[in-house]
């Protein structure tokens, strides 16, 4: 094994929470080498930017960064500079041209060989016969994907004290004809479900009560004749667990099984992320989303049902190729009739390789285009969320207090429907759980006092 007892990594993560988990599992796996996280890239041996390629935006930040970066390696030569994560294998050995300055590029499967390849580079070893690579020194790309690779029996380095990230599938095997996620993350992998609940009853063990699950559509998990809904019951029983979600599920894996246990296990929260996209049928079609609005609403309808008092969020798409006026207004409507508690909104972004860069030239909207309709939509959905949020001042809710605030003597926490409440209280409130009278909203978050 290679060792460099005094080396320092800094990792800095783009993107979802699965990228944060990888950015945890990457710090886990070298701590284990023998490495210290070091809190600033300034001071760092190693540093790693860990990337998302969902968007241009999102990639467009990350060179942005590793240019800034770049700076530091002039003065000091010696620093590795890795890129790893979904940009890093949707661009692979482009990245390492386009950039001769980074060391090393490597893709979401890979992390577990983090310290050999790190090694080969500190030993000097090169893989790529490029012409930068020559004058700069070596580069390294690794950039297989492995259906085989759950990252099985290595630790993360959990940066939060009071709740833990949990993947329990990577991957996915949808192909939205948008997305570049099945490409850079491969076919769904899903792991044992023993595996997980040995995890989180070690998770618990250490005194964090919160687990989120994690995975591209996390309620397709099976495992050795384990669904979903099974696993999330198991995790909801752990002895000392008091709250657990999941991220993202897809809507046709909500299953009827699935909202009962959330109804009926009090330690799963009332919080559900349900990406939908668009509010019309033509369009969810072209998306490949293998529902309709109709069946998407069943399902928010039984949902509701269920599982009184659930929050809902969502994930929309704006300006899809060829999305009409009209189509776009259907949107707008769905939000209007769901009333989601929160909505992430994006503006198409063409990502090389996927479907829908096939679609005829002329259906693709102008940047202005799509930029009105967010701003629309945008603007609906604020309303619609203030108003609910409106609607709850005046509630007492139970609040996990996860750090401080950014105003002195206050901290922030999360009520199990997932909405954030600043709220003056010590600092080693951090961690428990507080009864927190809600007094007023800013229409996304709110601000409360603690009920004694
Ligand atoms: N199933 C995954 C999806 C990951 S991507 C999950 O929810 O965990 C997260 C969101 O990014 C998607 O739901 C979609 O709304 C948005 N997105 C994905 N590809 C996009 C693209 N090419 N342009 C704009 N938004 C996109
Ligand atoms: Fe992407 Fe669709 Fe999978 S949004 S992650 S291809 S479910």
């Amino acid at each position: 094994m290679t060792r460099f007892p005094k080396k320092s990594v800094y990792v800095e993560t783009y993107g979802c929470q699965m990228n944060i988990s990888d950015g945890e599992l990457m710090e886990g796996i070298l701590v284990n080498d023998g490495y210290e996280v070091s809190s600033s890239a300034e001071e760092a041996d190693v540093i790693i930017v860990n990337t998302c390629a969902i968007r241009e935006h999102a990639e467009e930040r990350v060179l942005g960064r590793i240019g800034q970066l770049y700076a530091l390696k002039k003065d000091r030569p010696e620093v590795i500079l890795g890129v790893t994560g979904c940009m890093a294998q949707r661009l692979g050995t482009v990245l390492l041209k386009r950039a001769p300055y980074v060391d090393l590029v490597m893709g979401p499967d890979a992390y577990r060989s983090l310290p050999e390849q790190l090694g080969r580079i500190q030993r000097g070893a090169r893989s790529l016969p490029s012409r930068s690579s020559k004058k700069r020194g070596p580069q390294l790309a690794v950039l297989d994907l492995n259906i085989g690779e759950n990252y099985e029996g290595l630790t993360q380095r959990r940066t939060s004290s009071v709740s833990a990230w949990v993947p329990i599938q990577r991957g996915c095997n949808h192909r939205c004809t948008f997305c570049i996620v099945p490409y850079v993350r491969g076919p769904e992998k899903n792991r044992k479900s023993s595996e997980v609940l040995q995890e989180i009853q070690e998770i618990v063990g250490s005194g964090r009560t919160e687990v989120t699950l994690l995975g591209q559509t996390v309620n397709s998990y099976q495992s050795e004749g384990i669904s979903f809904h099974e696993l999330l019951r198991s995790v909801a029983r752990i002895p000392g667990m008091r709250r657990v979600r999941f991220t993202s599920p897809h809507p046709n894996d909500v299953t009827p099984e699935l909202l009962e246990v959330m109804a009926e296990e009090p330690n799963i929260c009332e919080q559900l992320h349900l990406p939908v996209q668009s509010g019309n049928d033509k369009v969810l079609r072209k998306m490949l989303r293998r529902y309709t609005v109709e069946t998407f609403l069943d399902k928010v309808q039984l949902a509701r049902d269920l599982i009184p008092d659930l929050s809902l969020s969502t994930d929309i798409i704006v300006a899809f190729p060829g999305e009409t006026e009209i189509q776009f207004e259907d949107t707008l409507e769905l939000l209007r009739q769901v009333r989601f508690d929160d909505a992430y909104t994006y503006k198409y972004s063409l990502r090389d390789g996927t479907p829908a860069t096939r679609l005829p030239q002329e259906d693709f909207l102008s940047e202005d285009e799509a930029q009105n309709r967010l701003a629309k939509l945008i603007e609906v959905q604020r309303s619609i969320q203030s108003e609910i949020n409106e609607a709850e001042v005046g509630r007492t809710e139970e609040v996990l207090v996860e750090k401080e605030g950014r105003k002195k003597g206050q901290v922030l926490g999360r009520t199990r429907r997932n909405k954030v409440v600043a709220f003056t209280a010590p600092s080693d409130t951090i961690g428990g759980y507080q009864q927190v009278f809600l007094t007023s909203t800013t229409g996304a978050t709110f601000v409360g006092e603690m009920v004694n």
